[in-house]
């Protein structure tokens, strides 16, 4: 088993004499993916099957039955992924520099599922694996297709986490805030099952409220100091509000509860920016694709910063974010012996 350290930069890449692709495979929840990227930054196969349709019937995640997706979907997803890097580059499975897969954070039983089928292919290739970080890999999705470099401030915004992080360089970051209670994606997944809307409510929720009055009704912001979010009380308030109604309007709720989710994640970002006197903003995470976080947070270009969020599809999981963030990130875990975790200690 050929598993070199072969990162050995610190700040910037090192020229490996070579064009570096990295396969990963994503697996963390309820999508199955799959990516080949070139160099960090240039996709040349991307897969990605979502279990939604499954998971929709319960009203969420059911995380065994995810877990039985994942494996009946992995292989599919591999070999179309092989398939689009044939066509697409002509390149054969033996090309590939190292395979990388989620160790975590996520649930368990899924992610065994994309981390042990990244490990066979680095095995049977004899070719490096590495561990990533989902939520390193989230940030990295920024990398894809643009020329960006830190340093940058970060707004991290997904269903299972949200944060302020400085990222000083490849390797170097620190969390300056974060929720101290439901994530943003939570919040929203939350809000739209107690309005009636199907699993994922995030994106259906987005749709109404650019229908609504966004200041039809004044909800609490979380009374959190410093880079810290609390997003449990307002949650609480949108239940209060929708029972005093016979009949709610639920464009205006949607269009209040995103005005002021969107104003108080803006807030604290901004004071993060100017603080730290960065010059580059970056949005990450699956609620990065959310409609009125983008605009108020791209508002800042007309300040002179310049703002940065992944594509839409690069926004929710997916594997090309994990293959960036094997060749730029160097907090990987660079061993074949790598187990998955649940949650960041
Ligand atoms: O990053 P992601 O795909 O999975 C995690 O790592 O958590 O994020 C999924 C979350 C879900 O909570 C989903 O409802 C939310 O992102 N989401 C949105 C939008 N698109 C996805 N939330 C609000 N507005 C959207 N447009
Ligand atoms: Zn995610």
């Amino acid at each position: 088993m050929n598993n070199i350290k072969y990162k050995l930069f610190s700040e910037e890449p090192v020229d490996m004499g070579g064009d570096c692709y990295i396969m990963a495979i994503e697996s963390s929840c309820d999508e199955t993916a799959c990516a080949i990227v070139k160099n960090g930054r240039e996709v040349i196969a991307n897969v990605v099957a979502s279990q939604i349709k499954t998971h929709a019937q319960f009203g969420g995640v059911i995380p065994e039955i995810a877990a039985r997706e994942h494996l009946d979907s992995v292989n599919v997803v591999i070999e179309e992924t092989f398939r689009q890097a044939r066509e697409n580059a002509n390149l054969a499975p033996e090309d590939i520099t190292a395979f990388c897969a989620t160790a975590g954070p996520g649930l368990v039983g899924c992610l065994l599922v994309g981390l042990n089928a990244a490990k066979a292919l680095a095995l049977t290739y004899d070719k490096p694996f590495i561990g990533v970080n989902h939520l390193n890999a989230h940030l990295c999705a920024n990398y894809l297709d643009t020329d960006l470099k830190p340093p940058f401030m970060a707004l991290l915004v997904s269903g299972g986490h949200t944060q302020i992080i400085d990222v000083k360089s490849y390797s170097e970051q620190t969390i300056l805030g974060e929720t101290i209670d439901d994530a943003v994606g939570e919040a929203y997944d939350k809000v739209a099952r107690l309005i009636g809307l199907p699993y994922p409510g995030g994106p259906k929720l987005d749709k109404l409220a650019q229908e609504g009055n966004p200041y039809a009704f004044k909800l609490p912001e979380g009374k959190v100091d410093g880079y810290n979010f609390s997003f449990s009380g307002l949650k609480t308030a949108v239940l209060r509000l929708v029972k005093s109604f016979d009949e709610v309007p639920v464009n205006d709720v949607c269009a209040s509860f995103q005005e002021t989710v969107s104003s108080t994640l803006f807030r604290k970002l901004k004071k993060a920016v100017e603080e730290k006197g960065y010059k580059q903003v970056v949005l990450a995470g699956g609620v990065a694709a959310n409609s009125q976080i983008r605009k108020k947070v791209f508002s800042l270009e007309d300040e002179g910063y310049k703002v940065y969020a992944p594509a839409m599809k690069y926004c929710t999981d997916n594997a090309a974010m994990v293959a960036s963030c094997a060749y730029f990130d160097t907090n990987t875990f660079d061993d074949v012996n790598v187990e998955v975790f649940s949650r960041v200690h």
